[in-house]
């Protein structure tokens, strides 16, 4: 098989970094996230491991800074998969960041590689959090479908209007910023299946979303006191975190050949906790 580049955004932690490591049996790795510190200690984390690793700052909410990653992408070798696992989490974040890194930073990175897709996979990282928002309205519909036609501060403004209030009383006391996340993730689920078919006319490229459960990464360390995190693990089959190792380890079999028509769905996987929140379970 011709070695081609794996490229992963937000993957200088996690399961982007986990992921890195286990793509890399398909060719060379492009790593990126926008601190340098994080950056150095990840490539240094997969040279250490054997990785034929290359890594380059950069910011997915930010267009020209992605522009430079591409350029430096297409350097290298030519495009293989394309793993956007680069965003941000609700906790202390304000709701603005969340729509320009969860939101836009999606279809930017898209717009971005789209001309090089060949054959290749784009993997979006949702979350089940996505599956329990309120949404989309239709107002939230229309202006979702005006992602590549609206100026970016125009999207911001009219996101920031529309996101519902939650209907669930959990929810609401988890504040504007979770139903923020959530919004986030339920259109990267939603923007991942819109753009099937425009993936597909690069030679057959694929585009799917993978909803990620509870994985212990320092997203979630960093975001959950030890109760909330206890209470998590009781919302799972397993009664565990996943592991990124786990989330990598599907990955790439999902981006391995022979899934070529696997392409405009979410992928779930979090340990049952979807199950149990949806399913009485038969006992
Ligand atoms: N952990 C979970 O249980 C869980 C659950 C549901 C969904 N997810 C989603 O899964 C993905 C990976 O999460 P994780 O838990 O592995 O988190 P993580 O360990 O915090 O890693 C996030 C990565 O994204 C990068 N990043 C953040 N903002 C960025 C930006 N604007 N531009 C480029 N890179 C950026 C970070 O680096 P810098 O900060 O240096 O930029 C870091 O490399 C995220 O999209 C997250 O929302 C996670």
């Amino acid at each position: 098989m011709e070695k081609r580049l794996q490229v992963i955004t937000g993957g200088t932690s996690g399961m982007g970094l986990a992921t890195a490591k286990a793509l890399s049996v398909y060719g060379p790795v492009l790593i990126g996230g926008r601190s340098e510190k994080r950056l150095a200690s990840a490539m240094a984390e997969l040279k250490e491991a054997g990785v034929e690793v290359y890594g380059k700052p950069c910011d997915v909410s930010d267009k020209a800074s992605l522009k430079a990653f591409v350029e430096y992408a297409v350097s290298i070798a030519p495009i293989g998969n394309v793993i956007n696992a680069a965003g941000v989490d609700y906790a202390n974040m304000p709701k603005e960041p969340i729509i320009r890194i969860n939101m836009l930073g999606t279809h930017y990175v898209l717009e971005a590689f789209l001309p090089y897709l060949d054959d290749s996979y784009v993997v979006n990282f949702s979350s089940i959090t996505g599956n329990f928002y309120p949404g989309p309205s239709k107002e939230e519909k229309e202006l979702w479908d005006q992602t590549q036609t609206l100026s970016e501060e125009e999207f911001v403004a009219r996101q920031l209007e529309l996101t519902a209030k939650p209907n669930d009383p959990r929810m609401a006391a988890l504040g504007d910023s979770y139903m923020t996340y959530a919004m986030s993730k339920r259109y990267v689920q939603y923007y991942t299946q819109a753009n099937a078919l425009r993936v597909a006319m690069k030679n057959g490229s694929r585009i799917i979303s993978i909803a990620p459960g509870s994985f212990y990464t320092p997203m979630l360390a960093g975001g959950n006191d030890e109760a909330m995190q206890a209470s998590i693990k009781r919302g799972t089959v397993y009664q565990r975190f996943g592991t990124s190792e786990e989330m990598a380890d599907l990955i790439c079999h999902l981006v391995a050949p022979g899934h070529g028509y696997l392409t405009g769905v979410d992928i779930i996987h979090d340990g049952g906790k979807t199950a149990l929140a949806f399913a009485k379970q038969m006992m």
